[in-house]
């Protein structure tokens, strides 16, 4: 089979595909059910069609387009990823694992390829937690590790519950059909660009996961006691803005001396009220994120956190209250995939890494269900959600050429 990736329409089509964004350029910001989310999924699905794919839909906007196999019977081979962006986020952060996809099943049609079982090109939604709190939402429904009821309760920061917003984006079928058949996937490959700067330094084209770190993420309220600049005395404060300050502080440090370099802590999201010049700070959100690559030790994070709660309110006598909002399990790739992934590379004469990846990705949560695993690309320096982000043409049309190679295997 002779296997070619059409760079140009691919990256021209990544090109485009940054243009549905809410952002000035380079940068690009696509949340979920926004206008420039809407015109990216028709977008997306009108290049689908003219693939020849079969499209359908799910009541959370999971979008399937399926390439028919030989065998009506055999399980499908999954590829895809999201097109939501952060906001000031770049252009490859999931589209790459897109339009790479369709790009890598349109070179198996070219090639004449014929597959037993259907391949299906899998386009997530909300990967990204920016909107409703907590990220690969699609993901999340699909393997079960949210329920539909719980999906229902999601609002986001104006108050809008999940449910109408994917009603009024289209998705109007009961939640509770998102969840996946057993046995649906045979296989599931994720391509993506690393969001690290692992392959580039260590001047590996290729990276093939084989692990997938544990995430958690928090939200957590500081209340002190509002009042006015000028005229409430220092030792009479209880300034809430201060004492999340003090908590940044700590979470910062109880990842940095978690005695391993795995351990990752961020406020990402730190909103005062009332927010003005004179004013003291009476209450403060903050979003916390937690990752390890073990997952007793980003607990054990947790745990120090919970300590820290109440050194300082007692200290500064403000209330702190944690709203846990997930505690994932790490992942581990299916090793028949990492394999054929392996014998892709080298097929094509491409050398490669086996690394761990340690941004979460659908697959953490597909893996839940179907034996997953993903393909990093490098990217310029490690630079991601950032509008800076980039990987070249080169190492796209790479990832895309060894995606194929691995659905053929897979899907025969
Ligand atoms: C995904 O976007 C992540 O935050 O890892
Ligand atoms: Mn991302
Ligand atoms: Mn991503």
């Amino acid at each position: 089979m002779k296997l070619a990736i059409d760079q140009q329409r691919l990256v021209s089509e990544i090109e485009t595909l940054a243009e549905f964004s809410d952002a000035e350029p380079p940068a690009v910001t696509r949340i979920v059910f926004g206008p420039a989310d809407l015109k990216a999924r028709a977008w997306i699905k009108a290049r689908c069609k003219d693939a020849g794919l079969a499209i359908r839909e799910d009541a959370i906007g999971n979008t399937f387009a399926r390439w028919v196999g030989s065998d009506p019977l055999a399980p499908a081979v999954g590829t895809g990823s999201h097109t939501d962006a952060i906001p000031n986020a770049g252009k490859y952060d999931g589209v790459v694992g897109v339009l790479g996809g369709l790009e890598s099943i349109r070179a198996l049609q070219r090639a004449g390829f014929r597959p037993r079982h259907a391949i299906e090109l899998l386009i997530f939604t909300s990967e990204e937690p920016t909107r409703f709190g907590i990220g690969c939402l699609g993901s999340r429904l699909l393997s079960g590790t949210l329920s539909a009821d719980a999906a229902r309760r999601l609002k986001d920061n104006g108050g809008n519950s999940l449910d109408e917003v994917r009603q009024k984006a289209g998705f109007t079928a009961e939640l509770e059909q998102v969840k996946l058949p057993d046995a649906y996937y045979k296989a599931f490959v994720e391509l993506h660009i690393e969001q690290g700067p692992i392959l580039e330094r260590e001047r590996k084209p290729l990276g093939v996961v084989e692990k997938i770190a544990a995430p958690a993420s928090l939200r957590v309220i500081v209340e002190g006691q509002g009042g006015h600049a000028g005229a409430v005395l220092m030792p009479d404060r209880h300034d809430a803005l201060c004492a999340a300050s003090e908590l940044i502080l700590a979470i910062e440090h109880a990842a940095r001396t978690s005695g391993a370099i795995d351990t990752v802590a961020t406020v990402g999201i730190c909103e005062v009220f009332p927010g003005a010049v004179n004013s003291i700070p009476a209450r403060v959100r903050l979003s916390v994120d937690i990752r390890d690559t073990d997952q007793q030790r980003r607990d054990d994070i947790m745990r120090v956190l919970e300590q820290t709660y109440h050194s300082i309110s007692a200290n500064r006598q403000v209330r702190i209250h944690s709203e846990l909002l997930n505690a994932d399990a790490p992942a581990q790739c299916g090793p028949a995939i990492v394999a054929a992934l392996g014998q892709a590379c080298a097929t094509h004469g491409f050398d490669f890494l086996t690394m761990t990846s340690r941004a979460y990705h659908d697959s953490l949560f597909i893996s839940r269900v179907a034996p997953a695993a993903m393909l990093f690309i490098p990217c310029r320096l490690g630079y991601s959600h950032r509008p800076d982000e980039y990987a070249s043409p080169e190492d796209i049309a790479r990832g895309a050429l060894v995606l194929a190679e691995t659905l053929a295997t897979l899907a025969s």
